[in-house]
């Protein structure tokens, strides 16, 4: 083997790719320690999350946690006083990241004499993007705008403000996108199309960070959830793993002990008169309760009723923020 020093960095550069090529994707958001005050006002305080590749998170909070406080500072809009930002693997102030980073603020407003096309054509330029018209006029389609295209936006009513917004937010094809609370000003069918528009996101592998006080849909769409409660992190994790467990309320007569073992069997059991409530643990399969039914009633047990139920991440979020921050991390 040579021990020329150009031999040798020839050989390994293939090899050095391959490595870098084999190398996990880096995380779409990290941030590590952000901290923010306004005069007296602490609005973020060691805030530090990531948002993988291709997943949605949700951003939960009360008024004032500081959820658009961490999102201005993810986008190098407002400078914090402490922690580090990376975009798509970059630093959160470099171009290059940020032109593949696409936003939605909570506060919108476009230019009121350009045309909703118009709007999304300057975007397109400002993101320093090739993206084609017919590209464009699909992301008007895609937020139900095709027919107010030419129309111009000092006339359109709030929601459909917030519709083109989400255009611009998506028009680039960004790697990642942030919403600051997208659905404020739409009705329930704008709603819908929302979620469905990011479920279609989560497929192509784009990264959402999304900030909503509509908890059932970041129940519906987010992987994993940050609740911040007077800026900092009062817990986050998947839904599994903040909602925990589930539990199965069930109605019954002509209790065995041999069943009342087989229901203790199942998960933890509390019953007063007919009523059984089994707390069951987070990882049971999905064959679980018709199992256990059909197991009941070969012994004897007389079924009126069986409820399957799971505190919500509204009851949650609600026991986590009044048991006060650091309570439940
Ligand atoms: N530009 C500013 N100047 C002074 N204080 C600010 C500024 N921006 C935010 N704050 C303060 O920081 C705190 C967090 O505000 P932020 O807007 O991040 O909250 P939020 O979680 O987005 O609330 P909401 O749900 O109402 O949108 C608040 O106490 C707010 O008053
Ligand atoms: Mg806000």
């Amino acid at each position: 083997m040579s021990t020329d020093p150009t031999v040798l960095a020839e050989a390994a550069a293939p090899d050095a790719e391959r490595l870098l090529a084999d190398l996990p994707p880096t995380p779409a958001v990290w941030c590590s320690g952000l901290r923010k005050r306004y005069r007296k006002q602490t609005a973020v305080d060691d805030v530090s999350f990531t948002v993988g590749r291709g997943e949605v998170l949700g951003l939960l909070g009360p008024n004032g946690a500081g959820k658009t406080s961490v999102i201005k500072i993810l986008l190098g809009l407002v400078r914090p006083d402490a922690g580090e930002v990376l975009l798509l693997g970059r630093p959160g102030t470099d171009p290059q990241a940020r032109a593949r980073v696409g936003y939605l603020p909570e506060l919108f407003r476009y230019q009121p004499w350009l045309t909703a096309a118009e709007v999304l054509a300057l975007h397109v330029r400002l993101a320093g993007a090739a993206v084609p018209a017919r590209e464009q006029r699909e992301s008007l389609a895609l937020v139900g705008l095709t027919d107010r295209a030419g129309d111009r936006v000092g006339g359109f009513s709030k929601g459909m403000q917030q519709r083109l917004g989400l255009a611009v937010a998506l028009v680039a094809r960004p790697e990642l996108v942030l919403l600051d609370e997208p659905t404020s000003a739409l009705d329930p069918i704008g709603r819908a199309d929302v979620r469905d528009l990011l479920l279609s996101l989560k497929e192509r592998r784009v990264a959402v960070l999304l900030n909503s006080h509509l908890i059932g849909e970041v129940e519906r769409v987010c992987d994993r959830v940050v609740i911040l409660d007077k800026g900092r992190v009062a817990a986050s994790g998947t839904l599994a793993e903040l909602l925990g467990q589930r539990e199965l309320r069930l109605r019954l007569d002509e209790v065995s002990a041999e069943a009342e073992a087989r229901l203790a069997a199942a998960g933890q059991l509390t019953h007063s008169g007919d009523s059984y409530t089994v707390t069951l643990p987070a990882d049971q399969s999905a064959t679980m309760v018709p199992d256990l039914v059909a197991e009941l009633v070969r012994l004897g047990v007389r079924v009126h009723a069986v409820e399957p139920a799971r505190i919500s991440l509204e009851e949650r979020l609600l026991d986590i923020l009044r048991a006060g921050t650091g309570g439940d991390r």
